[in-house]
Parts: structure tokens; C-alpha cells; sequence
């Protein structure tokens, strides 16, 4: 349906993204499996990664093998339920250097509202992998990439649990150049920005804050 979206089908993350959604499920369990989810979402979001060949030697013989390229990374969490997605993926990519955009939604208008910004150096360098859980109506994420561009960056994906179709619409008409892999597309927003059926809002999830 979006050409730019790629949702991972995958079992396991329909799994564990099953348990998220119900509202039952404790912070303690939602955080862990946020974690788990995060690196088999970033397993796909890195699938095209460059590589090289390099000589190693086995216990049995010398061959040549495939090594990432070295390609410089940012890994940028969009305050503060991005940070749910951090830990893991920098499990899978130590390398990675990391930033942090913060926005809230002003309540009335749901327009995003920057409060902080800090990215690491050589952004043009990078391959940015901006992390959000929550792909909503798509303000908060499309003003976040427009400041990582203005930072520098060209090589941009975005990474979320879920995401409503109208949030995928807003970022390919703000960022067409920018792919998003996502657990699941959802139906749609409610009155409140919520998405639906949705898991809640995520940092409250994932810090016990309600
Ligand atoms: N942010 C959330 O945490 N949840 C939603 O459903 C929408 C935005």
C-alpha cells in the first residue's frame, strides 16, 4: 500500500507486540519486551547495510568473509518513549553514536514543540536511524527529521512500533527519501492523537507514569 513502509510480519514480533498492546501487561514486562522488539525491528531496518570483504583465518583455513563497511551510524531517540528503543538496538550496534530530539505535541493542536536537540558530529556522514515507537499523525516525527536535515543528515530511515496511517501519509509528503519500518499499520487516530487499537501512550507504558 506505502511504498516507503515496510511492516516486519515476522511471528516473533507479532508475538511480543500482541503482548504489548494489552493493557494488562506490566511496565516491568512491556519494557523488556520493548527491548526484544527493538532489535528484531532494527534487524530489518539494517538489512542493506553496506559490507566488505576481509581476510580472517578460521581454525581451519584463511577466507575471505563479509564485515560491515565501518559506515559511521546515529542512532536518534525522539523524546522520551524513543529511549524505550535505544538500549536494544545499541546492543546489536555498539559503534553507533547516539542523539536525542525533544518534542512534545502541544494537547490542543497536537503540533510538535521542540524543547531539546543534541546530535552527534558529521551527521552528512551518517546513516540516522530515528527512533519513535508511536508513528501517530506524523508531526512530531516530520519535525524532528526536518531538524536532523537542517543538522546535516541525508541518509535517514525511521524505526517505530506502530503506525497510524495518517502519521505515514504526513511523513511521505514531508520526507519521501526517508523509508519507515514499523511492527504494524494500524487502523487509525481517535479524537486525542491516540492511535487505534494502539497500545496507550507509550512512555506511560514503558515508565509506569500512569
Ligand atoms: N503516542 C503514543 O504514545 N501513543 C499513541 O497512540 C499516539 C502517540
Amino acid at each position: 500500500m506505502y511504498d516507503h513502509l515496510t511492516v516486519v510480519e515476522h511471528p516473533l514480533v507479532q508475538h511480543k507486540l500482541t503482548i504489548m498492546r494489552d493493557k494488562n501487561t506490566s511496565t516491568h514486562k512491556f519494557r523488556q519486551l520493548l527491548r526484544e522488539i527493538s532489535q528484531l525491528i532494527a534487524y530489518e531496518v539494517t538489512r542493506e547495510l553496506d559490507t566488505e570483504q576481509v581476510t580472517i583465518e578460521t581454525p581451519i583455513t584463511e577466507m575471505q568473509a563479509p564485515k560491515l563497511s565501518g559506515k559511521k551510524m546515529a542512532l536518534i531517540s525522539i523524546l522520551r518513549a524513543g529511549n524505550g528503543l535505544l538500549d536494544g538496538i545499541l546492543e546489536l550496534i555498539p559503534a553507533a553514536r547516539v542523539g536525542f530530539v525533544g518534542l512534545y505535541r502541544d494537547p490542543e493542536t497536537l503540533e510538535p514543540v521542540q524543547y531539546y536537540f543534541k546530535v552527534p558530529p558529521e551527521m552528512a556522514d551518517r546513516l540516522v536511524i530515528v527512533v519513535d515507537p508511536m508513528l501517530a499523525t506524523g508531526n512530531s516525527s516530520a519535525a524532528a527529521i526536518d531538524l536532523l536535515k537542517e543538522a546535516g543528515a541525508t541518509n535517514i530511515r525511521f524505526l517505530c512500533l506502530l503506525a497510524a496511517p495518517e502519521g505515514v501519509a504526513r511523513m511521505k509528503e514531508a520526507h519521501p527519501d526517508v523509508p519507515i519500518v514499523t511492527a504494524a499499520l494500524d487502523s487509525h487516530l481517535n479524537e486525542h492523537g491516540y492511535i487505534v487499537p494502539g497500545l496507550g501512550d507509550a512512555g506511560d507504558r514503558m515508565f509506569g507514569t500512569k
